[in-house]
């Protein structure tokens, strides 16, 4: 079974083909693409809705014959076609959405809308077959920080989640208070790497106390003030940075820690567009082993949006026998 994969949440259109491997072949990635929209966005330092729409009309079908053309299929090879139904941004969605719908009823075969945080969530068992539920899944991107119990695929228990700030929002909120240019995220993580840790200590919210919610809100105050009085050398300037990615890489760290005491599970999953930070990917990787557990991370470009984690959800749905009507129905906000 060959899925088309279609990813427009937001301001990334992802596209990609995933073979299960039914009926002969190898189960795998056949071919995906992503065309991000950063320059377009750039000027505004923020997505504008509007304008992702519209970038997402003029890209998908392109990105699409792209991809089939890498993945050897032609179109007519198609059995199902997956894509984001939400959360996400309204206009953007409808756009994945109808194309999704519309190429489904023309080949005759159907349709799933998928839900983005699980695609972000089942993208480490894409990369990694031998990662299995049970486990704990850290998802950490601009819109989300929650701490999942998956107990199997499509079994999910919210054990915590952030009460403000998302852990992206936070790393882009502060990159953009120091000037950096934008997306802030991994431009702040860039400048942490030439940080003197210790310089400047911040704090790891929520940690004093037992659960397994995050806050960080206050976080960001706390880099401001520290930003204000600096003398706002270049060297402050990356300690800073550095101090707020320990704070925030610390926070998780902890919480993790606790959410897998909590559930007696050994492995840990981490998803979303923060998992692609190196220094999370760390002290994650050496908390895990220090536990005797396993840690599991999609390669970088699969920890940030993409058409591949929703061909790959979307497949594990359709064989499963799953698939929705022919109408096309986005839903903006959606808990998992
Ligand atoms: O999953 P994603 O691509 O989009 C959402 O669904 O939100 O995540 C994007 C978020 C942004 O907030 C971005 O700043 C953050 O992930 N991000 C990073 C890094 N790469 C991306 N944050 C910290 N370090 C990074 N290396
Ligand atoms: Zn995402």
């Amino acid at each position: 079974m060959n899925v088309l994969g279609i990813e427009t949440s937001c301001d990334e259109t992802g596209v990609a083909v995933y073979s299960t491997g039914t009926g002969g072949g190898e189960p795998g990635l056949r071919a995906h693409a992503v065309y991000s929209q950063i320059a377009l966005h750039a000027e505004y330092g923020g997505v504008v809705p509007e304008l992702a729409s519209r970038d997402h009309v003029r890209k998908l079908l392109p990105l699409i014959r792209q991809t089939l053309a890498e993945s050897d299929l032609a179109v007519a090879d198609i059995d199902g076609v997956a894509y984001t139904a939400g959360p996400g941004l309204v206009g953007a969605l409808l756009v994945g959405a109808g194309v999704a719908r519309s190429l489904a009823w023309a080949l005759d075969v159907p349709a799933i809308g998928v839900h983005h945080m699980e695609g972000h969530l089942l993208a480490p068992l894409m990369e990694d077959a031998s990662t299995r539920p049970p486990f704990v899944a850290l998802l950490v991107s601009g819109g989300h920080t929650q701490l999942v119990a998956v107990e199997a695929i499509g079994r999910y228990r919210l054990l915590g989640e952030t009460l403000d700030d998302a852990a992206g929002e936070a790393f882009d909120k502060t990159a953009k208070m120091m000037d950096l240019p934008y997306p802030g995220g991994p431009q702040l993580a860039a400048l942490a790497e030439q940080g003197q840790p210790g310089r400047f200590k911040f704090a790891r919210p929520m940690t004093d106390r037992p659960g397994l919610d995050f806050s960080f809100s206050g976080l960001k105050t706390q880099v401001l003030l520290a930003w204000r009085d600096s003398d706002r050398a270049a060297q402050t300037k990356a300690d800073i940075a550095r101090a707020f990615e320990d704070a925030v890489v610390d926070t998780l760290a902890i919480k993790c820690e606790r959410a897998l005491d909590a559930t007696g599970f050994d492995t840990l999953v981490i998803a979303g567009g923060v998992g692609a930070n190196k220094r999370l990917r760390a002290k994650l990787q050496a908390l895990a082993e220090r536990r005797g557990g396993r840690a599991s991370f999609p390669r970088p470009m699969f920890c940030t949006d993409n058409g591949a984690m929703i061909a790959f959800a979307g497949a594990l749905r359709l064989q499963a026998g799953q698939h929705g009507d022919a109408s096309v129905r986005v839903t903006p906000r959606w808990d998992m």
